[in-house]
């Protein structure tokens, strides 16, 4: 019987060890009827488990633009019981997938703006997703910045793919860590600050962001210093979750489940529950 809690089966075709404590994982699924997973947009997640040890939500982390079909890719940072196992795996493993789940980016609504990637650590796994679709479609947007932060300069994710980043067309990358280290020639300072001393224009465009709660704090008044509109800030939300399918409760804010209504929502729906 069909269940839409049975997961499918994929294999692990490929492991990069990202940072000291994350790694990306490629999965080739083997059961080829899961036609949904062609279809997947960035933004979106799948619930990923390790047979024995339970399950868990992470985003698809690359854009479906770059992907044969029926492969995914996942970037895991490793903090508790789940993680530490999928960290375990090697290639040629087998774990259980289902999804793919949520709304995804509204990428329509970014047709013709200029797109204002703000990450921190892990969080930029869903927008190199978005990143990679929009670089793929460039002639659909206008200027891309990225401005990406982490603890250390070791600490930064998808670093052999800066110099791709850099090089296209009406591209900026900036990078800083949040103390200066020996053989640093990029930004040194939090992300909210950062994003004080750019201070990118607010016209035409939409700024898209994910990390660490406390980066989302204290973006959100810097972007909204700078003229952006509430629906023109766009974040995804994060939370413990249980079944991905809006069934079970565990991941509501107010009358909204990240699981199904997001876990991308603009400002003006989660301005209330960001604390
Ligand atoms: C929609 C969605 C997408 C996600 N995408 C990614 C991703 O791309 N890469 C990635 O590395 N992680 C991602 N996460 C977080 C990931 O699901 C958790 O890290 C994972 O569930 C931890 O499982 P664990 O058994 O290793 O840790 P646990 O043993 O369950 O927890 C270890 C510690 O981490 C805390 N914790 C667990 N889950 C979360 C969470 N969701 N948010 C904040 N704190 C948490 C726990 O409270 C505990 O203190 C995502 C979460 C959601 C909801
Ligand atoms: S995880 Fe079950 S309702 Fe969202």
């Amino acid at each position: 019987m069909n269940s839409l809690y049975l997961p499918h089966l994929a294999q692990i075709t490929g492991i990069k060890q990202e940072t000291q404590d994350i790694k990306t994982f490629k999965l080739a699924l083997l059961d080829l009827s899961a036609g949904s997973f062609f279809n997947y947009r960035p933004g979106q997640f799948v619930e990923f488990s390790v047979i024995g040890e339970g399950e868990a939500p992470f985003c698809l982390s690359n854009s479906p633009t770059r992907m044969p079909k029926g492969s995914i890719e996942c970037s895991v940072k490793k903090i508790g019981k789940l993680t530490q196992a999928l960290h375990d795996l090697d290639i040629g493993d087998r774990v259980g997938i289902r999804g793919p789940y949520g709304n995804g980016f509204p990428v329509e609504q970014l047709k013709n703006k200029n797109l204002l990637f703000i990450a921190g650590g892990i969080g930029l796994a869903p927008l190199r997703s978005l990143i990679n679709y929009c670089l793929d479609k460039r002639t659909e947007f206008k200027g891309i910045t990225i401005l990406n932060g982490a603890r250390t300069p070791k600490d930064l994710v998808y670093q052999d793919e800066y110099e791709h980043w850099r090089k296209a067309k009406d591209t900026q990358l900036h990078l800083t860590v949040d103390c200066q280290e020996e053989n640093w020639a990029c930004m040194v300072g939090v992300v909210p600050k950062i994003l004080e001393t750019l201070a990118p224009t607010c016209e035409d465009s939409v700024a898209i962001l994910c990390g660490p709660p406390v980066m989302i704090k204290y973006t959100l008044p810097v972007l909204l210093k700078l003229g952006f509109c509430e629906t023109a800030i766009i974040t995804t939300m994060e939370m413990k979750m249980k079944c991905g399918l809006g069934k079970c409760g565990r991941c509501n804010i107010g009358p909204l489940y990240i699981c199904k209504d997001g876990p991308v929502f603009n400002y003006a729906q989660v301005k209330n529950f960001i604390h």
